[in-house]
This record gives C-alpha cells, structure tokens and sequence, in this order.
C-alpha cells in the first residue's frame, strides 16, 4: 500500500493528537535505525502504524484481534490490547506481511523477553518521541537511546514498572520477562 494511502487511512482511524505522535515514532524509529544499523524503512514503517488500534473501542479491538490468544488481563486494557489489535489491523487493513513489522508493533506496549532490535527501536521511539510529554526522567532516557539499545530498555521498563506501581497495579508478565531480560544492562541511573 502507497505511503499516501496509509496516511489518508490513520488520519480517518486517529484523533489529530494519536496522528501527530504515530508521525513522531515513525520519524525517531527511522533515525534510531539509521544510527544502530537497522532498516530504516521497516523501523518507520512500524512506527507509522505501531499505534493504528489506539483509537478503536475495546470491542473493537477484540473483533480485529480475534483468533489471538489473549489473557484476562489483556482482554481487559485497551492500553494493553491496542498492540495486538493494531498487529492484525496493520495486516488486514493496511496490507503490512513483512513479520518483523508486525512484530515490533504487537510487542510495542509490553515488550516480551528476548526482543528483535527493531523491537527495541519501536518500543522505545514510542516513548521518547518529540511530542512525548515531559516527565523526569525523559532526557536520560533520550540519552540511552542513542548510546545503547539494551541499556536504554532497562531503563524503559524499570520506568514502567515504577509507572504501575504507583498505579497499585502489577506489570503484564510479559513486561516483567522483558525486564529481567534487560536487567544485566542496567545502567548507573537506574542503579539508585
Ligand atoms: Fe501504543
Ligand atoms: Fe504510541
């Protein structure tokens, strides 16, 4: 599908804040690729749609998740459920069969043990995007962003983690698997 087409389809399927952040991951996951040696097209390309479920309502993402093998949990969070659904919906909808697209999209939200580096490149040019709203520890992240992949995804999930803690809430397992997968590279702003 044409770059022109996929822009027309987002912009119908997102509100104008969703639409300007997808455009900020899709142009920080091709410099981060440029930089670390990944494909810049793939890496933009799953930014651009890492996001195309965001604005469905939990129905909906259901329906376009459907053959999926969903927890309870993940059937429930729509923060949660948009990564899957936005998987199958980049495939039915905007024509994505490249794997590693689709994969760095489903696990854009979670994270999951043993992620591919455009995995990485996604997850983490989701957060630290230009429209990113500022919270403490944003630039330090920035900085680890351009010095090291596994490194700056410690500290991204130790930053989740403290996110759903603060919330009472516990991390997706998924999430926590990821976490002792980074954990040897944790850094020293994350050892305090
Ligand atoms: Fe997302
Ligand atoms: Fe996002």
């Amino acid at each position: 599908m044409k770059r022109e087409k996929m822009e027309y389809k987002l912009k119908k399927a997102l509100d104008a804040h969703r639409y300007a952040h997808t455009l900020g991951v899709e142009q920080t996951a091709r410099e981060m690729a440029r930089s670390f040696g990944e494909d810049e097209e793939k890496a933009a390309l799953a930014g651009l749609l890492h996001d195309c479920a965001k604005c469905m309502t939990l129905t909906q993402m259901l329906k376009a998740a459907k053959g999926a093998p969903l927890d309870a949990v993940m059937k429930e969070s729509k923060a949660l459920l948009h990564a899957v659904a936005g998987m199958y919906t980049a495939e039915a909808v905007y024509g994505v069969t490249d794997p590693e697209v689709l994969g760095a999209i489903r696990w854009h939200t979670t994270g999951r043990a043993g992620m591919t580096r455009l995995e990485k490149i996604v997850y983490l040019a989701d957060i630290i995007e230009p429209g990113r709203k500022m919270f403490d520890r944003l630039p330090a992240l920035r900085e680890a962003c351009r010095r090291d992949l596994d490194e700056a995804m410690h500290m991204a999930l130790a930053m989740s983690l403290d996110h759903v803690a603060a919330q009472g809430k516990t991390l997706h397992p998924d999430t926590l698997a990821a976490l002792r997968d980074y954990e040897p590279y944790a850094g020293e702003q994350t050892a305090e």
